[in-house]
């Protein structure tokens, strides 16, 4: 029978039949939801490495070849002629803008941007050294308080509403974390200014002197963003996806995928990358960190080298490097940091171990070096991350809600624990507790 895939149990000979489905592009999959009710056992897949979590129409990778797509649209095309507010239009409301559009977008994401002053309340409740990523999490979780009542968030326009206003409040947050963090004056979002550019002059603004933004420094940021948009089932989306399954509220969703996004194999990797670069220290000291990455007994890894899903060149690292090279260019950088970093990419590229492995830079290596130009604290690079991946995570909670029938995710397990009590013809009285049970 085609578009089967049939699974023999070598145990006792039985077969049974799962129905194939093809995508538009990429791997077919099994769909094996009944795989329980007809074996009675259990799939195992540490990592979901082999298991699609989701229909999605979203984003396109394919890992082989380096490519990376948002509904059709090529990444490397999107980051030559479009802004990040034009992909964020494409995945909230599925198509491009025009330009009329686009600037009514952005008017309409501007009157969205401020935040409920108690909310500055929230900010005085942590510790002076207190990580921008715990902060950005719990504002998010505090937003849902103050957008719940009366609202139906299973209505289109409703959370279309909330999708928007939270890409429109993140760089705020942002901002001011970063401005109380310092004591500096709160700078108010600028309804004048671009989204991108808004965010660089809460950063750098002061009440009493002019501001000076370059439009290289805006489109190397911008494109920081647009290449983080959305990434399909990874880490933190997944999380926001299994929160959502449990009907929570949206925000709640994404506080959560902020929380995954924070790790170093995740979103945390691009401020890794430069704390690695700044321990490295020298040029001269590359090869003896090579050489640990490449040794079995030290757990150390190269961060900025390596991905779940691309085993060729991370196609955003590629648009990175070229804005990075061109930044170094108009800001005259003469920087240390990116010495080490090309002698590592060097040297990895061409490396039997990382080459064998099919570990390329991926998005942060160049993500990191590109904040560290702009004077972004090095402990806030993820905090970008999560202002460029709020549409994404939004784009795919909304798909969850519009493909209805949702089903909270449970996944299983393969017990390996005591099975005191379990055998066969033991009876509960033959047992000795040890005081646990
Ligand atoms: N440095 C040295 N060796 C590495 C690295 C690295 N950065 N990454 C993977 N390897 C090696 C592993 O030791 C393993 O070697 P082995 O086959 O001899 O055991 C092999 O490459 C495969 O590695 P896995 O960990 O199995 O690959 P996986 O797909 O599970 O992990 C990950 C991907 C987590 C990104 C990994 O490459 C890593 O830790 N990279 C560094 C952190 C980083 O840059 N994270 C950002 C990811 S991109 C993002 O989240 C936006």
């Amino acid at each position: 029978m085609s578009n089967t895939a049939t699974f023999t149990d070598n145990r006792n000979g039985k077969t049974y039949e799962f129905p194939i489905i093809d995508g538009e592009l990429g791997p077919s999959v099994v769909d094996i939801s009944n795989f329980y009710t007809q074996t009675g056992m259990f799939t195992l897949d540490k990592g979901y490495t082999s298991t699609a979590m989701c229909k999605s129409a979203i984003t396109y990778i394919n890992g082989e070849k380096g490519e990376l797509r948002h509904r059709g649209y090529d990444i490397a095309w999107l980051a030559e002629n479009k802004v990040f507010l034009d992909v964020v239009h494409l995945l909230l409301h599925k198509k491009l803008p025009s330009q009329s559009e686009l600037d009514a977008f952005r008017k309409k994401l501007k009157t969205k941007s401020f935040i409920n002053e108690r909310m500055l309340g929230l900010f005085n409740a942590f510790p002076d050294k207190a990580h921008p990523m715990a902060v950005l999490q719990a504002c998010v979780a505090t937003l849902s308080a103050y957008y719940s009542r009366d609202m139906n968030y299973d209505d289109p326009h409703e959370y279309m509403e909330l999708a928007e206003r939270l890409v429109a409040k993140m760089p705020t947050l942002a901002a001011f974390y970063y401005r109380h963090a310092m004591g500096y004056p709160l700078i108010y979002p600028d309804l004048d200014r671009g989204f991108t550019e808004n965010f660089l002059y809460m950063m750098r603004s002061f009440p009493h002197s002019h501001v000076d933004i370059r439009s290289i420094e805006v489109k190397a940021l911008d494109t920081v963003l647009m290449l983080h948009a959305d990434h399909e089932q990874n880490a933190s989306t997944t999380t926001v996806r299994t929160v959502a399954s449990t009907h929570s509220h949206p925000y709640s969703c994404i506080s959560a995928g902020i929380g995954a996004l924070w790790g170093h194999a995740h979103g945390g990797a691009n401020e890794s990358v430069v704390r690695q670069l700044e321990a490295i220290g020298s040029v001269e000291n590359v090869d003896k960190y090579i050489k640990k990455a490449k040794d079995k007994d030290d757990p150390f890894r190269l961060m900025g080298f390596g991905h779940r899903v691309y085993k060729n060149y991370d196609p955003r690292a590629k648009v990175l490097k070229g804005l990075r090279d061109k930044l170094v260019d108009e800001l005259d950088i003469d920087s240390n940091l990116i010495k080490i970093a090309n002698r590592i990419e060097k040297i990895a590229l061409e490396d039997e171990y990382f080459v064998s492995r099919n570990l390329y830079p991926n998005v942060d290596f160049n993500s990191g070096l590109i904040l560290k130009a702009l004077n972004i604290p090095t402990d806030m690079f993820a905090v970008m991350f999560v202002i460029g991946r709020a549409p994404g995570w939004m784009a795919q909670w909304m798909e969850l809600k519009e493909q209805g029938n949702m089903k909270i995710v449970r996944p299983r397990q393969l017990y390996i624990g005591p099975k005191i009590g379990c055998e066969e013809n033991t009876s509960k009285n033959d047992i000795e507790y040890s005081g646990k049970q």
